[in-house]
């Protein structure tokens, strides 16, 4: 049976304030992202495909600009998963895999998305599965989709000036979490232990993510390792579709 909470709404919102806390253009970047969509739909609402989507944040905002969009959320963490259930119901089709594990994309049509949209979540991967990943993105998306993919992705021409941005952006934030006007991510997952409805999905996450161990790579590659990474992957075209500080959209053109 699907379990459902009856407060997703709050969970969106507070996951919502928590990333921003990180990512203060988060919507721009998401805005940027859905732009570069609409130029490859002719009108058309989109197939979507949310790639480690979490609670289904890039589908929401599709969906509010294209209630006919077709969305899929994919993401292998169980408390993420139940939120974008929760929130999205009938309106998106929610996929529990691991992107590390090749068959992803058995449950997957072949070639039918316009867009595979992913955000500050690839570099939970190690940089050889990255590279095989792309080709895979390729496989689902039809001739014309887009992959973007937004996440930390420094300039190289500037190295030293994005470490002093990176640093600046840090130092605010650690004072405003330190003062307790913001939400950090140990935070978040810290209401959520607490909250009895999650406790099944944290009990499976601690098995997928074990507490006390990293989530992620420390790997952040430049925006020119990602676009060099589609070209080889297949993709017709590739470049940088937004940049904010050290962060970046990149595209790729199947
Ligand atoms: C920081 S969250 C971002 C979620 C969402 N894209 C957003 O912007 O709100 C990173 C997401 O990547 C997912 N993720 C990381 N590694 C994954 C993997 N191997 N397979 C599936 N999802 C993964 C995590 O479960 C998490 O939901």
């Amino acid at each position: 049976m699907t379990a459902y909470i009856d407060n997703a709404g709050a969970w969106q919102a507070s996951w919502d304030r928590q990333q921003e806390e990180y990512l203060p253009d988060r919507e721009q970047r998401f805005a940027a992202m859905l732009d570069a969509v609409a130029t490859v739909t002719d009108g058309r609402p989109p197939r979507l495909l949310d790639l480690a989507g979490g609670t289904g944040t890039i589908s929401l905002r599709t969906l509010a600009r294209w209630p006919d969009a077709t969305a899929t959320v994919l993401d292998q963490d169980p408390v993420l998963l139940t939120i974008a259930r929760s929130t999205l119901r009938d309106r998106a089709t929610v996929i529990a895999a691991d992107l590390n594990d090749p068959a992803w994309t058995t449950s997957l049509p072949r070639g039918d998305y316009d867009a595979v949209l992913t955000a500050t979540a690839l570099h939970w991967l190690p940089e050889q599965r990255l590279t095989t990943l792309f080709e895979e993105i390729l496989g689902v998306l039809r001739p014309g989709g887009v992959f973007i993919n937004a996440d930390q992705m420094p300039d190289d021409a500037i190295p030293e000036l994005s470490k002093r941005l990176l640093a600046r952006e840090d130092a605010r934030r650690e004072a405003r979490q330190s003062a307790g006007t913001a939400l950090s991510w140990q935070g978040w997952w810290d209401r959520v232990r607490e909250t009895e409805a999650f406790r099944t999905q944290i009990a499976e996450r601690d098995l997928i993510y074990p507490p006390g161990r990293t989530t992620h790579t420390e790997w952040l590659p430049p925006a020119s390792w990602h676009v060099e990474a589609l070209r080889a992957a297949g993709f017709t075209e590739a470049g940088t579709l937004w940049r904010g500080g050290v962060d970046a959209a990149v595209v790729g053109v199947r």
